[in-house]
């Protein structure tokens, strides 16, 4: 299970929206006139910041938790955004998109292989012609020069209501598939007593640059481009390329 409701409270508390800085960041991929899809777009921690610099952005995902609480959020805004429940690989929407933009390394959540394959080929036919898709992906740099095949990581944030939600997870990483496992508890606690918690199981792949060209070379891409740029002391490396 991936993003369910105590998942979805966490990130929201921890990461809130996109600011400044990151629009700046992918602005000058967009053009105002475009029609933009956000696939898996969560709970609109950039979808809703690009709504309302007037951009016209759909977003898709497969949490009916992360979409209700994108849907809550927009609307405290003044805001009814188009969302569609679905899976990214399988997904038949009803408009054709100038770009496609999956921001900070989600596509990376795509797993096995074949599931990232059947995005971009699913990508592809819901672009229109010279449309552009715009990935922003990472090679988890950090994990793999420490060559610890196991990491535990624990994080947590407090709530409105006077408690906290406590995340731990144990990573493993297989160098040879290039992904990071992680299974990982939310524990949510209030007086010191656990009132909910949610198990998460997840897959973290990365792909290195000219894989990457190929790959979306075989999914009928062409005119890639690939800029290395960093942002928040972190490497991005964003690749654009065009139906
Ligand atoms: C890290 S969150 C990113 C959300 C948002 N793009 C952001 O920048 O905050 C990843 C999102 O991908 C969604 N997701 C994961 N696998 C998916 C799939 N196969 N199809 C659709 N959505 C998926 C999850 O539900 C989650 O909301």
């Amino acid at each position: 299970m991936m993003y369910g409701k105590l998942c979805t409270e966490f990130y929201d508390l921890d990461k809130r929206f996109a600011d400044a800085d990151e629009i700046s960041f992918y602005q000058p991929c967009l053009d105002q006139a475009d029609v933009i899809l956000e696939p898996m777009c969560g709970s609109g921690r950039l979808l809703i910041p690009l709504l309302q610099q007037g951009y016209s952005i759909h977003g898709v995902d497969n949490s009916v938790s992360m979409l209700e609480s994108c849907k809550q959020r927009a609307r405290a805004r003044g805001l009814d955004p188009v969302l569609y429940h679905d899976s990214i690989e399988t997904m038949d929407l009803p408009c054709r998109y100038n770009v496609i933009l999956i921001p900070l390394g989600s596509f990376q959540l795509l797993y096995p292989r074949s599931a990232a394959y059947q995005a971009l080929s699913n990508f592809n036919r819901h672009l229109l012609e010279g449309g552009k898709l715009i990935l922003d992906l990472f090679v988890p740099w950090d994990a793999l020069s420490k060559r610890n095949e196991n990491e535990f990581n624990t994080k947590e944030v407090l709530t409105p209501d006077g408690g906290k939600i406590v995340y731990q997870s144990h990573d493993q990483i297989n160098i040879y598939d290039q992904n990071i496992y992680s299974e990982a508890v939310y524990k949510k606690i209030i007086n010191d007593q656990i009132v909910a918690d949610e198990y998460e199981q997840m897959h973290i792949s990365w792909y290195y640059r000219y894989e990457m060209e190929l790959m979306l070379e075989k999914f009928g891409f062409r005119h890639i481009s690939f800029q290395e740029k960093i942002f928040r002391d972190e490497n991005h490396m964003l690749f654009i390329a065009e139906k």
